[in-house]
């Protein structure tokens, strides 16, 4: 795929200085910021909150674009809250709704960008009825809930089916994904690229960065 966008994740750096962590992440070259929320429920891990975020966008300013992945059980409920504060997208999950069509209404109107997530489990059929109606679509190549996990390659063919079905529409992958595994996402279809700890472990981003983009833009 032609201009991928890589978005680090940063749920494995230092939490205790994030402001700082993102400001070296976009200063390395990364596209986007990926900013997981957890809580404790639809998960098994608890990370932060909108008020987190207002405290990100006041000290980077207007540019970065936040791609939030909303890990949540109740996605409704911090849609405008995280709109006050500064989120670009708002990526909820599939499994945590009963009425996703109701929900992609209400991130419109806050005025964000509209993703749909699907865990390793959902199969993409659930997906598609959507997919006209939303900016991006992210299929989670591990189970989500912490970083450091080992890419799952049979989640493939759901991207590939998705990039099949939809030319348009944004694609992302997110979990394990690193100069290993960054040719089987490119050959599937995504554009937008989540990479966590291969980035946040390197001692060189930068590189790591550049490389990814490179093998998905090929
Ligand atoms: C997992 C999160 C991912 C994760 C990515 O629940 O949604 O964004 O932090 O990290 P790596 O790339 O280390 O799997
Ligand atoms: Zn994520």
């Amino acid at each position: 795929a032609s201009g991928c966008k890589i978005g680090p994740s940063i749920l494995n750096s230092d939490l205790a200085c994030l402001g700082a962590e993102c400001t070296r992440m976009l200063d390395s070259g990364a596209d986007y910021l990926h900013l997981d929320v957890m809580d404790g429920h639809f998960v098994p891990n608890i990370t932060f909150g909108h008020p987190v975020v207002e405290s990100l966008r006041k000290q980077l300013g207007q540019d970065p674009f936040f791609d939030m992945h909303m890990m949540v059980s109740r996605p409704e409920q911090w849609v405008k809250p995280m709109a006050i504060a500064g989120a670009n997208q708002y990526t909820f999950h599939l499994e945590a709704t009963e009425n996703p069509g109701a929900l992609i209404k209400d991130i419109r109107e806050n005025g964000m960008k509209v993703g749909l997530a699907i865990k390793p489990g959902t199969t993409v059929e659930y997906l598609a009825p959507w997919a006209n109606q939303i900016d991006l679509a992210l299929v989670m190549t591990v189970e989500p809930g912490f970083g450091g996990q080992k890419f799952m390659e049979d989640m493939m063919p759901k991207v590939h089916w998705l990039r099949t079905q939809f030319p348009s529409l944004d694609i992302e992958v997110d979990g394990g994904v690193g100069p290993d595994t960054i040719h089987k996402c490119a050959e599937a279809g995504a554009n937008m690229i989540v990479s966590g700890s291969a980035i946040m472990r390197s001692e060189d981003p930068r590189s790591v960065i550049n490389l990814l983009r490179n093998v998905c833009s090929e």
